[in-house]
């Protein structure tokens, strides 16, 4: 393992290697599909690879699920509605939630180290961010399973049914515990689609079921690609859909559901912009451009991948910023150093490369660190444009990646105007000294989050969706219960 040097002011500091140990635990060479709670190869036979991107190897093989196993999930979780899940009290519900969150904590080192193999992101995010909220969501939503009535007082309160989720590869088990633990608290039973990319720790999760004796058929797992997503989709037997993902897929999503009485939340991309002020704290601003853009290698919906700076700082914060990323190691996700780790997929690789090309072709101006990066895997150096238009591709779509475009505004209503200007409202932050411009910029966003002076901060009590083409409903808190109940 080569060491990682960073020249600072003449000064050569090399990290020794820390990598986070992987023999712990034994993944098996293949996993099956999770149905009325057994493993079952696919009724085609067929399996899909899924590699670590980081080193290109293949970790192990997944059933590929068609219709036939669709059809058998969805009727494995509606037997278990109807017979199981619907008529216990929720009392007893929330023990089994609880065992679940407790058993994440258990085993949160093997599913860190196999969120950072499966999907290529930094150990310190997964052990410090994915796993501890997965478990958080867990505890919060296990909390209210005998307590619906009073988040909603004078209704009556009753679950959906059967319902089909369907998520994607940059937080693989945070977004199966978003999805599951409100679902199930709910009183709902679950068909769960992972990403193709990342299926692994969904997989563990299923065996976590298990080991806490959850009622056979109230979670199911099927992995596959699109095509299974689409087929879950379209199964009549849904009574609600969850999907998280990109924009046109949703759209896609819509299409299929017009028409039924399935239910629809749909939570897509961003392009938040992240507003500093001259009055900021600048140094504490620039770490929060940090963390907005190059946390989980900019895989984030609600990343801060716009930074609208007010003109008289403008120099100062670029500068500062140039400086602060010379510091990101990009690198093995599994050390414990690694501050930016491996972009999920050969293709995402291939699209944010893609954007680095559009923004230059359409005039921006490039900026990269030159950190050294694997030879193997999938990288991208952290990166930013200057000298963008609000008109560019890199403004106004989702590039998910580590790629920050960076404009400057005057006043307050010029940053604003900006900030809106593009079709997604799923987040947003303000950097400023003054409380009454934080009231002013939060209420001019629209956007469903908005961070001031701070950045990507989540709590399960706390919703979370967007606006525009940046989906609708909310998912955590009490506005996440709502959308798991019928409240009469
Ligand atoms: P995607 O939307 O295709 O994948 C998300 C999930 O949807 C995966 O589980 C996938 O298998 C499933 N899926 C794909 N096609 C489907 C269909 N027709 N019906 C039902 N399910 C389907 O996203 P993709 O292609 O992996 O990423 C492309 C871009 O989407 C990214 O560059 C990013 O901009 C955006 N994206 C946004 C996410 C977010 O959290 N808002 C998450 C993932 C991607
Ligand atoms: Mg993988």
């Amino acid at each position: 393992m080569t060491k990682t040097k960073i020249a600072t002011k003449g000064l050569d500091w090399s990290y020794a290697p820390a990598p986070e140990s992987a023999d712990h635990f034994q993944l098996k060479g293949q996993y099956g599909l999770f149905i009325g709670g057994k493993f079952f190869p696919a009724s085609s036979g067929k399996r899909f690879p899924t590699i670590n991107p980081a080193t290109e190897k293949i970790l192990a093989h997944v059933a590929e699920a068609g219709a036939k196993d669709v059809d058998q999930a969805v009727r494995a979780a509606r037997v278990a509605y109807e017979k199981v899940w619907r008529k216990m009290p929720g009392r007893e519900r929330g023990k089994y939630l609880y065992r679940i969150a407790r058993i994440l904590q258990e085993r949160a080192r093997e599913l860190a180290v196999v969120e950072s193999m499966d999907g290529g992101k930094p150990i310190r995010e997964s052990r410090d961010v994915d796993i501890p909220l997965a478990a958080a969501h867990f505890f919060y939503h296990a909390g209210w399973a005998d307590k619906l009535g009073y988040a909603f007082p004078g209704k009556t309160v009753q679950p959906l049914g059967v319902v089909g989720q369907i998520i994607p590869w940059n937080f693989p088990l945070l977004m199966v515990a978003w999805k599951v633990a409100p679902a199930l608290a709910c009183g709902n039973t679950v068909v769960l689609k992972p990403a193709e990319t990342t299926p692994l720790t969904a997989l563990l999760f299923a065996e976590i079921c298990q080991e806490a004796g959850l009622p056979d058929g109230v979670f199911n797992c099927i992995t596959g690609a699109g095509a299974t997503g689409a087929a879950l989709v379209n199964h009549a037997g849904l009574d609600k859909v969850a999907f998280t993902g990109s924009t046109d897929v949703g759209k896609a999503i819509q299409k299929s559901l017009a028409g039924r009485s399935t239910k629809l939340t749909l939570e897509l991309g961003g392009k938040a912009a992240n507003i500093i002020f001259e009055d900021a704290a600048i140094d504490q601003a620039v770490e929060g451009i940090i963390n907005g853009i190059f946390f989980n290698q900019g895989h984030v919906c609600c990343a801060g991948s716009r930074l609208l700076v007010q003109e008289s700082v403008e120099k100062e914060v670029v500068a500062k910023l140039k400086a602060r990323m010379a510091h990101l190691i990009v690198g093995d996700p599994l050390d414990k150093n690694t501050d930016i780790g491996a972009i999920n997929s050969k293709g995402q690789r291939d699209r944010i490369r893609d954007y680095l090309k559009f923004g230059q072709e359409e005039g921006a101006e490039l900026f990269q660190t030159s950190c050294s990066i694997p030879q193997k895997g999938y990288f991208i150096r952290p990166s930013f444009f200057t000298k963008v238009a609000q008109s560019h591709r890199i403004v106004q779509e989702e590039i998910f990646g580590p790629v920050l475009a960076i404009q400057s505004f005057r006043t307050l209503d010029e940053a604003l105007e900006k900030a809106n200007n593009t079709p997604y409202g799923l987040s947003g932050g303000v950097w400023t000294d003054k409380g009454a411009k934080i009231f002013k910029v939060t209420r001019g966003i629209k956007a469903g989050v908005i961070w001031a002076n701070t950045f990507n901060k989540f709590d399960p009590s706390s919703p979370f969706g967007g606006y525009k083409e940046s989906g609708y409903g909310r998912e955590g808190g009490r506005h996440g219960l709502r959308a798991y109940l019928e409240c009469l």
